[in-house]
């Protein structure tokens, strides 16, 4: 059997360039040696609690951006994670070895906190249980398929080594081997890509490069990337511009170092720069433009696609959950 690659990406808006780079391109790399299980984490976008139509509509824009960029559905495992109830009562099962205070300490809480602290709200305001134990039903998504390795960004980190402790817990409570301990994979390229106001891309700083959008809004949006106010006779720093960043990432070394020539030289304006940046980007994503247009528009054959991955993904978790309710004694 091969070794398992497992990944998931909330529908909460149109995936961008930080999805691409940080999740999906490493992903989809590991399906040549491992067998994938990659998902639309639709129970996680609900910790927001988008309206149905939103929810509906960014999961077929999920699914049908992981298919144009190239992922085969019937080689890898692709699915709703809604559609498989053995997540969530796996769940349940690790919320009961997790300690309130290890809860406490996860990121994105603490980052929600600080926000409300800032602005003199109530600490909790807005907070609710989901978004609270929102790393316990990432473990479950991990743990239930034995992943051997999560490809994610650099931000979930922590998130992996949370799955890690809930399942070293749970295997040393019940001295069985049932949670095999997921690894991260973070690739050096996966490092967090920048959005267009220099912060990490992320659809909730709305920052982000949208991967599949027409080429006019794509010229839109590159142009604007902050940049600083230099002249067009200055020679600029290509590491301290997000433009040069952004371009990086769709470049081989050669290439990115013709451009950072065109930087230091002086003589280029950042009108210049972002358009480079935007012939890349265009260049690049024209092919899937087109056959992510194709399918987000098929939404039956989306429906049929996900059924049958949900289908296969039941098989694996239907077993390994009864094997965990043996374990835990609410089986027989
Ligand atoms: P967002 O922050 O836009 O809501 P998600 O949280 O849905 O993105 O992230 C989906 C996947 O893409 C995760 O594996 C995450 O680590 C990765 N990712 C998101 N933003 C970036 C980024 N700016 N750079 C690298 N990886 C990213
Ligand atoms: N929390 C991840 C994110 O925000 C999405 C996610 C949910 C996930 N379940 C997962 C990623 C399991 C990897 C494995 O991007």
């Amino acid at each position: 059997m091969n070794l398992r690659s497992l990944t998931g990406i909330k529908p909460t808006g149109m995936p961008h360039i930080g999805n691409w780079l940080g999740a999906i391109k490493p992903a989809l790399e590991l399906t040549k040696t491992y067998d994938a299980l990659y998902f639309i984490a639709d129970y996680h976008a609900l910790t927001i609690t988008p309206a149905p139509e939103a929810m509906k509509n960014d999961t077929y824009s999920v699914a049908a951006t992981w298919l144009a960029l190239g992922l085969d559905p019937e080689k890898a495992v692709f699915y709703k994670q809604s559609d498989i109830p053995q997540v969530f009562e796996l769940c349940w099962l690790l919320n009961c070895f997790t300690p309130k205070g290890f809860l406490n300490r996860a990121h994105g809480y603490k980052d929600k906190l600080a926000k409300n602290k800032e602005l003199k709200k109530d600490p909790d305001e807005g907070i609710n249980m989901g978004f609270y134990s929102y790393p316990v039903l990432m473990a479950a998504d991990i743990l239930l398929f034995s992943a051997d390795v999560v490809p994610v960004g650099h931000d979930q980190k922590q998130h992996l080594e949370f799955a890690r402790d809930f399942a070293t817990r749970v295997n040393n409570f019940y001295q069985v081997d049932l949670f095999k301990l997921p690894e991260p994979r973070i690739t050096e390229n996966s490092q967090t890509v920048v959005g267009l106001d220099g912060r990490k891309m992320s659809k909730s700083y709305d920052n982000t490069i949208p991967l599949f959008c027409t080429e006019k809004q794509l010229k839109k949006i590159t142009n604007r990337i902050i940049t600083n106010s230099q002249d067009v006779e200055e020679a600029k720093d290509p590491d301290k511009s997000s433009v040069f960043l952004l371009h990086k990432i769709f470049l081989d070394d050669a290439q990115a170092e013709d451009v950072k020539k065109i930087y230091t030289a002086g003589g280029m304006g950042w009108g210049k720069a972002k358009s480079m940046l935007f012939e890349t980007l265009n260049e690049q994503l024209k092919n899937p433009r087109e056959e992510y247009n194709r399918l987000v528009a098929d939404t039956v054959y989306l429906d049929e696609v996900l059924k049958k991955g949900a289908e296969k993904a039941r098989a694996i978790a239907g077993p390994f959950l009864e094997k965990a309710r043996k374990i835990i004694g609410v089986a027989s």
